[in-house]
């Protein structure tokens, strides 16, 4: 099979652990799936530029190999940064049985504004990762000029075949075609996400098909078996997630990763009522609850911090994609090697 990223990178196997927004991701997670010969990825989209600058620093004192690091192009919407107080706490109020079922208080109206992507971006272009993935958009052609230039490698996520296309016109190095299978947010940009749900193996096969840049396949893969298939479809690469979020190196609250090995992470759903934008979780009785209520959208992110603290107690809300059933490994190195068992 051919592996086609960059040379420069230097990776061993096609595999990618896919980052984590929200706290997620640790410098310990990344650096071990880089050390086991993948590639480890950091979710940066809510530091500041003096953390983006620590953390890549952090990931290079502990790996030589090759990491990315990733950011969001758009993280705020417009409903969100109309939003004030007062809404706020309206809609929190809807949710007072919900949070008494779950032990938690009411939340408080967050301070803490998105960083801005152009200051992020620049202290990437200042730290130099060796990859920059970006997702929820596409960065200028100015930021991605100097990437080249840097020698920093370009990776952006596409949830349908349009997005691909749009990525590989920007001059972007990889396009990772996401299906609607993956765990975490639907990160869509042309068309709103309920209406981009292309399932992984139609969407790789299409993209490997009109595109020339390597296509990095993610979505449901959580086994050697699975990266096989992916890259029998011509894909170059894989990207992981669930599976290394469910590792214990993750920064995935410990009842989260139990959770993404007990049978109830047999069933998912995507709902956009935990954070304002659509992303898959596993049906707890307080999904169902939150998404029977009557919530007026505040908007991504501020419609997050409703539910943050709902996201680390029992039968809460936890992110998960499909393959979590499949899931086996609790040690990232573990899971890397195994992932690309049938491929060596
Ligand atoms: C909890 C969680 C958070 C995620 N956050 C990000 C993120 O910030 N940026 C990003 O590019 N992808 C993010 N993803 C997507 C993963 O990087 C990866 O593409 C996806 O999980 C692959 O599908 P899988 O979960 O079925 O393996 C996230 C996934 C999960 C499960």
């Amino acid at each position: 099979m051919k592996i086609r990223l960059p040379a420069s990178l230097g990776l061993a196997l096609p595999i990618i652990q896919g980052p984590f927004g929200g706290g997620l991701s640790t410098v310990t997670l990344t650096a071990a799936v880089t050390n086991a010969g993948g590639m480890g990825s950091y979710g940066a989209h809510m530091l500041e530029p003096d953390e983006i600058q620590q953390v890549t620093d952090g990931i290079r004192r502990e790996t030589n190999g090759p990491f990315v690091m990733n950011l969001w192009v758009d993280s705020e919407d417009k409903r969100s940064r109309e939003a004030d107080a007062d809404a706020f706490h309206r809609e929190a109020a809807k949710l007072t049985d919900v949070y008494g079922r779950c032990g938690v208080a009411l939340p408080t109206f967050p301070r803490r504004q998105p960083v801005d992507f152009e200051r992020q971006a620049e202290a990437i272009l200042k730290a130099r990762p060796p990859v920059l993935s970006f997702v929820f958009g596409i960065p200028s052609k100015e930021i991605l000029s100097q990437c080249r230039k840097l020698g920093i490698v370009t990776m952006g996520a596409a949830t349908t075949l349009d997005e691909a296309l749009a990525i590989e016109a920007a001059g972007v190095d990889i396009v990772i075609a996401t299906g609607f299978e993956a765990g975490g947010h639907r990160p869509s940009f042309l068309r709103p996400a309920a209406d981009s749900l292309h399932g992984t193996l139609a969407l790789v096969r299409q993209v490997v098909e009109s595109v020339r840049i390597p296509v990095v396949a993610a979505g449901g893969i959580a086994d050697a078996v699975g990266v096989a298939a992916a890259l029998s479809l011509g894909a170059s690469a894989v990207q992981v997630g669930t599976a290394f979020l469910a590792c214990e190196e993750s920064g995935a609250a410990p009842v989260h990763r139990r959770m993404l090995f007990r049978s109830s992470a047999r069933h998912t759903r995507l709902s956009d009522r935990v954070t304002g934008r659509l992303a898959r979780f596993i049906v707890t009785s307080t999904l169902e609850a939150l998404d029977s209520h009557d919530l007026t959208q505040l908007g991504y992110p501020v419609q997050g911090e409703l539910t943050r603290s709902l996201k680390t107690v029992e039968d809460g809300l936890f992110y998960a994609g499909q393959g979590a059933p499949l899931l086996r490994h609790h040690t990232a190195a573990e899971l890397t090697r195994d992932l690309a068992s049938l491929i060596r």
